[in-house]
């Protein structure tokens, strides 16, 4: 990997260039960008030495646009230690030296920082509110580490070791970003069909399947369009993560057919409701005096068959299915009548498994006969395992 290493003026700065060595032997191509703060702690000499690159510092020193030619050179930028200040800078937009302007420009690719600073400057409340600004944009964050601190006090604060991120940094090389150019559908949640101004028919879906699984492909650098019925849940990715909220399957169905030609696949885990009541009142209904009540109900459109009927040639298509008996046969029945790729069944048998909770139990049946079957692991680690097997 082409590894951009920005440097900022924080007395953790004299373990970068052991970082830059470490990146270097394990084969990564490496250039340094440093801050003038961080000249005060590390020698222009060194960094060129270790990296075997000029040093990018001055913002002006090749016309102004070597940020620019730097940012497309390089995959992944890896800024360590990371000040208040910068994470600050970045959170509120401002590019005024060579590495904060480098950090605007660079978007769409890997960013990872490693927060080093006294621990009561990363508890305040600024800090934390930038950090999650940069996480909410999809920035990692490896440390702070706690310990002592150069100050002499002790505290969460001090940068990771440099073998960490660079640890950190493989695990991005090897099993990430490798969906950076795909587009995905994903469907959660339930779907609520209205009865009357108050009343619904729901179900016990929270939400949490899905959005495990929008997240999970964000992580792996794909645009993810999460169309989702009713829930409170939310993204922490909002660079990556377009979120539709619905509330009904005719609202779910007509952004999800209209999203799905530009993707390049579709995993559907909402609970949508097949039926509907024929109408609905536009007040309260009233009880009538009789014993009991009929409600007419209406098919709904088949979000999953309608999408496995458009489906064009390189599209991937995966549903998902919620059955309490004849699991599999009927699972596999779904795949074929639905043109779907694969097929991930999780059985209302399994304790911790299916609405509501954060784990789930699944197997995962492909169209050309595979069969995956998982543990009961966290939603999140459900939603890795689907994408690993389907993408
Ligand atoms: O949201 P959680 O609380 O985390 O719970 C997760 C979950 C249990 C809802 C999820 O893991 C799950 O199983 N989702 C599918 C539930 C379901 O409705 O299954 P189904 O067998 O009825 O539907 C089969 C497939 O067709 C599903 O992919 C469903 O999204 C899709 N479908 C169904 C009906 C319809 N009208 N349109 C559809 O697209």
């Amino acid at each position: 990997m082409k590894i951009i290493v920005g440097i900022t003026g924080g007395i953790a700065a004299y373990k970068a260039p052991e970082l830059v060595r470490l990146l270097v032997k394990a084969g990564h191509e490496v250039r340094c960008a440093a801050t003038g703060h961080a000249m005060q702690f590390v020698t222009r000499v060194t960094l060129e030495t270790v990296s075997q690159h000029p040093l990018y510092s001055d913002l002006f020193a090749s016309g102004g646009t070597e940020h620019i030619s730097l940012k497309d050179w390089g995959d992944l930028l890896l800024v360590a230690p990371a000040t208040a200040n910068i994470i600050g800078k970045v959170a509120s937009g401002i590019a005024d030296d060579a590495l904060s302007t480098l950090l605007l420009a660079f978007s769409g690719k890997p960013v990872i920082m490693a927060p080093a600073m006294n621990c009561e400057m990363w508890a305040h409340p600024a800090v934390q509110r930038n950090i999650a600004t940069l996480k909410s944009w999809g920035i990692r964050m490896v440390g702070p580490a706690e310990g002592e601190l150069a100050c002499g006090v002790s505290g969460v604060g001090r940068m990771a070791e440099p073998e960490t991120i660079a640890a950190e940094v493989e695990n991005i090389s090897t099993s990430n970003f490798q969906l950076s150019t795909q587009k995905w559908l994903v469907t959660a949640g339930p779907t609520f069909e209205r009865i009357d101004s108050v009343r619904f028919i729901g179900n016990y879906s929270s939400g949490k399947m899905g959005f495990a699984l929008a997240e999970a492909l964000a992580e792996q650098g794909a645009d993810v369009e999460l169309v989702t019925g009713p829930t409170h849940l939310d993204v922490s990715n909002t660079r990556h993560i377009n979120i539709h909220r619905v509330e009904s399957a005719r609202e779910m169905y007509a952004a999800a057919t209209e999203l799905f030609p530009q993707c390049r696949g579709a995993i559907l885990s909402a609970a949508v409701a097949d039926y509907r009541p024929a109408e609905c009142a536009n007040h309260k209904l009233k009880k009538n005096g009789s014993e009991g009540m009929h409600l007419d109900l209406v098919q709904n459109p088949d979000i999953l068959a309608t999408l496995g009927s458009m489906k064009q040639e390189g599209q991937t298509l995966v549903g998902f299915a919620l059955e309490t008996d004849n699991e599999e046969a009927n699972a596999q029945r779904k795949l074929e009548k639905k043109n779907l790729d694969y097929i991930v069944l999780n059985s209302l048998r399994d304790k911790g498994a299916g609405f509501g909770v954060d784990t789930n139990k699944v197997t995962i049946l492909s169209r050309d006969g595979h069969r995956t079957e998982s543990p009961l692991l966290s939603k999140h680690e459900i939603a890795q395992l689907i994408i690993q097997t389907t993408t």
